[in-house]
């Protein structure tokens, strides 16, 4: 008799899952203390003291126990609140029971996954993107079809083909995954590019999935043009029957990376559907976690301007730096936290990522994490003090000099 062995008994998408190539590389090199990382999209401070009081507080106090599926009540309603005062031209206002809370945003993209996707279906993606967004997705058996991002020869911008993406939406795929401020190349949608895109999903009934994890780190034109620089959001044109999907988290604006909680707002009478998949997924976010959210919203708007203006100064550093390097191409982008750029004549960016390592002590993420089209590109996480991007950007000249002698 022929034994089939475990691995061959397990579940063919998983099997044909392709592991992480940000954590391939950065494993390798994780706590050498000779290697400055800027390979994962992590802000350097760690959570404001209030929120990690709010959760001892609650640990304190005994609050251990499960929650309702999609989150206390007052949690959901803090985050319709202050959804509102975010997008307050929206088509429509956000009430609570169209928000769900979730352990975070990979959590909430899965939960949004397994609410679209059988089997089969087609999904299209604007890639460059976060890989986890698509492997959701493809771990539910859809198949992915990207459309790429372009880059203006005018501007060097990242730009969107937007009639490319509206004719793809006629062929009437399940759905669309959009990440605006976007990782890794940082590209921030347009007001009438997001109004178009709802638009066309509401009349192919498409779904829409719109990822806006960094909604509020948006800079440059993008900051002023936004009100309260905030970026182009679904919401803003979204009905609350439209097949529209917004999904994002506390990690990023409120540095809480490793408490694991976010939120996903859901059309009109699908919060029980919703509710019956985080059941299955985590059942509910930690109680305490859900009390440091509180205590991050009752802090306002203050401290996140702040950290966005940390950004921004942090990003001029990094991006200027970029610039006086002719052996580097970075096309430039107003949001989230990363620079993306490429260093023609080097093809394979992983042998690049790996030797960055090996020469100076430079951790970078590879672009082909982030789809095909990003092969020889690099990103950079900028959330770290000017002084530490600094040795970077020399680590990285003397690696690049030393590489090409190699
Ligand atoms: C585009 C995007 N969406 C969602 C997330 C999810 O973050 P978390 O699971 O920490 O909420 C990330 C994290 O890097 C991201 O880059």
């Amino acid at each position: 008799m022929v034994t089939m062995s475990v691995s061959q008994l397990i579940n063919p998408h998983v099997k044909h899952l392709a592991a992480s190539l940000i954590r391939e590389v950065a494993d390798a090199a994780m706590g050498r203390s000779d290697v400055l990382a800027f390979w994962f999209g992590e802000p350097h401070e760690s959570t404001p003291e209030p929120i990690c009081d709010a959760a001892r507080q609650s640990i304190s106090a005994g609050e251990t126990f499960y929650s309702q599926n999609l989150g206390l009540p007052e949690l959901r309603e803090g985050l319709a609140v202050m959804l509102n005062t975010w997008h307050p031209d929206a088509a429509s206002r956000i009430t609570a029971d169209r928000v769900a809370v979730t352990s975070a945003g990979v959590s909430g993209l899965m939960v949004a996954a397994q609410l679209m996707i059988a089997p089969g279906d087609r999904v299209l993606a604007l890639t460059p993107v976060w890989p986890n967004l698509l492997q959701s997705v493809r771990l539910l058996g859809a198949q992915i079809q990207p459309l790429a991002l372009e880059i203006d020869r005018s501007t060097q911008a990242w730009t969107l083909n937007l009639a490319k993406v509206i004719d793809a939406l006629a062929s009437r795929p399940k759905a669309l995954v959009i990440n605006s401020p976007n990782n890794p190349t940082g590209w921030v949608i347009a007001p009438h590019e997001m109004a178009a895109i709802v638009e066309a999903c509401r009349r192919y009934r498409v779904w829409l999935l719109s990822d806006e994890a960094y909604t509020k780190l948006v800079f440059g034109p993008a900051a002023r043009t936004n009100q309260g620089a905030t970026a182009p959001s679904a919401l803003d044109t979204a009905q609350p029957d439209d097949p529209v999907i917004v999904s994002s988290t506390f990690s990023k604006t409120w540095q809480m990376t490793g408490w694991r909680l976010g939120w996903l707002v859901v059309p009109n009478g699908l919060s029980d559907e919703v509710a019956k998949l985080v059941e299955f997924n985590t059942s509910c976010a930690p109680v305490f976690v859900q009390r440091a959210g509180l205590a991050a919203l009752a802090l306002g708007s203050a401290p996140i301007e702040a950290f966005r203006a940390r950004l921004e100064q942090r990003r001029e550093v990094l991006l200027s730096g970029l610039a006086a390097m002719p052996q580097v191409h970075c096309p430039r982008a107003d949001g989230a936290m990363y620079a993306f750029f490429q260093v023609p004549g080097h093809t394979d960016c992983l042998s690049l990522a790996r030797g960055l390592i090996d020469t100076v002590g430079l951790g970078l993420a590879p672009g082909a994490a982030f789809g095909e089209q990003s092969r020889g590109w690099l990103r950079w996480c900028y959330a770290k003090p000017s002084s530490i991007l600094e040795d970077g950007l020399g680590r990285l000249q003397q690696g690049l000099r030393q590489l090409r002698a190699a």
